[in-house]
């Protein structure tokens, strides 16, 4: 069957969601977010840049997370590819350890001179949960205080046992804990981000009984400095680990964690996505004697000892450094907010942006923000552009390739004013509206 319709995209995508549940491994990478119908190409053949070539020998230009944030120096990096190469060349995975692991421990205690050792692991899931695990270890606690997303984990989903609505406010709405253990009810307490009441009346309140406060340190927005050193007086006087989850906000304003800006040191720092530039990698920095507890917990997998991921870890941060990807980054996240905002104006629409200027993202005031969003990806899919509704700097968007961006950006806004005033938006939309959270595919 494959060899059959592995050139048509329609029917490819048709066949993978009847032999692979949801089609892909990742909710954010299923067509359905951002383009339903059969016109999205889901598949690509090589990425080079911040370009993808497709199965329909289309060229696209990825204006969209880039490899949903784990590419920040740009797809298939020449000085990541040899450094991958040559581990696969030296024996990637043997009876030993790799010498990488050791160099790049030191590298990050380098970054972090609070902290005293490190773990490694290899998705931002696995390694979230292994920061939760330390910490209910070392303060013999089970309860746990965040805001955020933090993986698909049993510990984190418990937070939807009551009711499937606690996690709406976390970056995924409709988040389902089928087949989470109903006994974890309650385990989790989920608290809203810089918000100073929530502090008071639900982390004051509970850290006494949780092990650990986590979140990240920024998202959608960077928190009040004073915000941050609460969190971190509560955690100290209550006996909690303070987490920073730095998986998709590091290396975006600094070769290392965001919330470094703010001279706060968590306890233990995690690092996952671009820490390798598309190469498999995550880590767990912190206090050692959290970290020791590492020996007394069974925390072990085969595959957080091969050799390809310190290695591209080693390189990308090495190169981060040198050229200073944090600044450039930041540069080009205030060129795509520009763009966003100069559209809308020039045409009328009223426009949200937010996120910190490394990770984008913008709303229109529109009569149906999910049909306008799904018009905005389809359009710019004809224009030979991936796109949504973020766009995380990557050090390969350039001049060249953001005056593409803009000007597909301002015909389309253009057209979105126009259908949007005669109420007939949806009616341009060549299939269903988008998705806009997690459902269940049936
Ligand atoms: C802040 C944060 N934590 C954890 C995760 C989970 O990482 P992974 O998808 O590698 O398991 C993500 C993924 O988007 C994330 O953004």
């Amino acid at each position: 069957m494959y060899n059959k319709i592995k050139k048509d995209k329609k029917k490819l995508q048709k066949y993978a969601h009847k032999i692979i549940p949801g089609l892909s491994g990742l909710l954010g990478k299923r067509p359905e977010m951002y383009l339903p119908g059969g016109n999205w190409p889901t598949y690509y053949k090589k990425a080079k840049g911040v370009t993808i070539w497709g199965i329909d020998k289309k060229k696209y230009l990825d204006f969209t997370m880039v490899g949903i944030g784990t590419s920040v120096l740009g797809y298939s990096d020449k000085d990541i590819n040899f450094a991958a190469i040559n581990a696969i060349k030296s024996g990637s995975m043997t009876t030993l350890n790799p010498l990488e692991d050791v160099e790049l421990a030191e590298e990050l205690l380098k970054i972090h001179s609070w902290a005293g050792s490190v773990k490694f692991a290899r998705t931002g899931g696995e390694s979230m949960s292994i920061a939760v695990r330390l910490s209910r270890a070392f303060t013999k606690k089970d309860k746990v205080l965040f805001c955020g997303y933090h993986g698909w984990q049993d510990w984190y989903l418990s937070a939807n046992l009551k009711s499937n609505k606690k996690l709406n406010e976390h970056l995924l709405p409709g988040l389902e804990p089928l087949g989470v253990p109903k006994g974890l009810i309650g385990s989790v307490i989920p608290f809203r981000f810089n918000d100073w009441k929530d502090l008071e009346k639900v982390v004051k309140k509970n850290a006494k009984d949780c092990a650990a406060i986590v979140l990240e340190p920024c998202r959608e927005k960077f928190p009040d400095k004073e915000y941050l050193q609460e969190l971190r007086r509560i955690a100290d006087k209550n006996n909690c680990v303070l987490i920073f989850d730095e998986i998709t906000s590091g290396w975006r304003i600094n070769t290392g964690g965001a919330h470094q800006k703010f001279k706060i040191n968590p306890d233990l720092v995690v690092y996952g996505k671009t820490i390798a530039n598309g190469i498999p990698m995550g880590a767990i920095v912190g206090r050692k004697k959290i970290m020791s507890l590492a020996l007394k917990s069974f925390i072990s997998s085969s595959f957080w000892t091969e050799k390809v991921g310190p290695a591209c870890a080693l390189t990308f941060i090495k190169k981060h450094r040198k050229l200073k990807v944090g600044k450039k980054l930041n540069t080009i996240g205030l060129k795509i907010k520009k763009v966003w905002r100069d559209a809308a104006k020039k045409n009328n629409l009223e426009i949200e942006i937010n996120g910190i200027n490394p990770l984008a993202t913008f709303k229109l005031r529109t009569k149906n923000w999910p049909a306008t969003i799904t018009y905005f990806n389809q359009e710019m899919l004809k224009e030979n552009i991936l796109a949504s509704d973020r766009c995380y700097a990557n050090l390969k968007h350039n001049d060249k390739n953001i005056k593409m961006y803009r000007d597909a950006c301002e015909k389309i806004f253009q057209n979105i004013y126009e259908l949007d005033k005669k109420n007939i938006l949806e009616k341009k939309l060549e299939g269903p509206i988008k998705q806009m959270g997690f459902r269940r595919l049936t």
